[in-house]
């Protein structure tokens, strides 16, 4: 196998594992492809990614696809393979039995339980095993996953349609639509790609939105709707409401929050989530704590201003999307980031890629520490 053919297959691993964001919490959305020799070069004999619901993981679906062909064959994986009895039997065991002759593995995983057995069992097993190729696209890739076990939170991406202006709205109108359609759609994309979506109150008073994935077969694909909602005033008539069935809806109260209003949501579905309060507002970190243990790995925060400032005052964003439409709000905006705009952002954000999508520019950042990690 050349040094080519493993950047090609581990970046099919890496395209397979993307697949799964949104869709597999608590357990990361790895990809595995089985490689082996063919006639005319290599072949992949098995791909996959973790399932729907984190289980099975990739490894034992791919090589129970790649059948009789694994033994001898590269089996090039996103995330090292588990090694401890969970809830399915260790992926280093399948790769063993499989009888594969070499192992491709991105990046270790974080996972205390894991942390670099499942590399020291496949070595122990006479397998050569390569760690570190697509290590900093593996790392965006599962960025949730890394940050739920390393800092117990997940991983935070703010997103924020900003006018020409520089608002994101403007109080008592309603949702005045900022983007342009085919960013629209691509928002609605990321929301199928995270395990939770975040407001704040405010935005849920103002614009009533669904927060629903909207995109043609993807409506299944909607995540958990969680309002920030220290006093616990979200109406129990919102929009939110009217899909509960099927998306479900977490409000995150703080202590103290009227008993009433709370019990009023409960019955509307909404789940109740009561965390301390920091000052006036519930505590943003205590909050997150709770969701990563919950298993939830990938939030997207949309907004409003009030919890956008909030959060990045906090330092607890890791990831932005930006979206700069020519659209002008005028006189009144609601100016997120304390009215400092994308270039506050600049000292703790590094630009990892700017595109033009409809008429609109989407700047892409993640937090220094993170992608210099990457
Ligand atoms: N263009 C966009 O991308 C976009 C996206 C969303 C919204 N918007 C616009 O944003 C505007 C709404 O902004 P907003 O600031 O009123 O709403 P917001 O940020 O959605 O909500 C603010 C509220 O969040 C609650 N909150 C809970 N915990 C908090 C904490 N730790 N720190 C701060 N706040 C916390 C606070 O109320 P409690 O203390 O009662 O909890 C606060 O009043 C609307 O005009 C809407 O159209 C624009």
């Amino acid at each position: 196998m050349s040094a080519a053919d493993d950047r090609r297959f581990m970046a099919a691993a890496l395209a397979i594992g993307r697949q799964g964001l949104g869709r597999t919490s608590p357990n990361p959305s790895v990809g595995a492809v089985v490689v082996a020799p063919g006639t005319d070069g290599p072949v992949i004999v098995g791909l996959a990614r973790t399932a729907d619901g984190g289980r099975p993981h990739a490894e034992p679906i791919a090589l129970d696809a790649a059948g009789a062909r694994a033994a001898g064959a590269t089996m090039y994986v996103t995330l090292e393979p588990c090694s401890h009895h969970g809830k399915t039997p260790p992926c280093a065991d399948a790769a063993i039995r499989a009888g594969i002759r070499r192992a491709v593995v991105a990046i270790e995983d974080p996972n205390p339980l894991v942390a670099g057995v499942g590399v020291a069992r496949l070595l122990e097993a006479g397998i050569e095993v390569d760690v570190g190729l697509g290590a900093a696209e593996a790392r965006r890739d599962l960025a949730g996953h890394i940050s739920r076990m390393t800092r117990g939170r997940p991983h935070m991406c703010l997103k924020l349609a900003v006018s020409a202006d520089g608002a994101i709205g403007r109080r008592g109108e309603g949702q005045i639509a900022i983007s342009g359609p085919a960013s629209r759609a691509r928002a609605h994309l990321l929301r199928a790609e995270c395990d939770a979506i975040a407001v704040g109150v405010g935005t849920i008073l103002a614009d009533d939105p669904a927060l629903t994935c909207r995109l043609p077969g993807m409506t299944a694909c909607s995540p958990l709707r969680v309002v920030f909602d220290s006093a616990a005033r979200t109406p129990p008539t919102a929009r939110l409401f009217a899909d509960i069935a099927t998306v479900p809806v977490l409000v995150v109260v703080g202590e103290g929050a009227d008993s009433a209003r709370t019990a009023a949501l409960a019955a509307a579905g909404a789940d109740i989530l009561v965390v301390p309060r920091d000052g006036a507002h519930v505590d943003l970190s205590a909050a997150l704590v709770a969701l990563a243990q919950r298993g939830i790995t990938r939030v997207l925060v949309e907004g409003g201003a009030g919890l956008a400032d909030a959060m990045v005052a906090a330092d607890l964003i890791d990831e932005v999307q930006w979206i700069d439409a020519p659209t002008r709000i005028g006189p009144g905006g609601t100016l997120p980031i304390a009215g400092r705009g994308l270039a506050a952002l600049a000292e703790r954000f590094e630009i990892i890629q700017v595109e033009t999508i409809g008429d609109d520019r989407w700047t892409h950042l993640w937090r220094r520490e993170c992608s210099q990690a990457s």
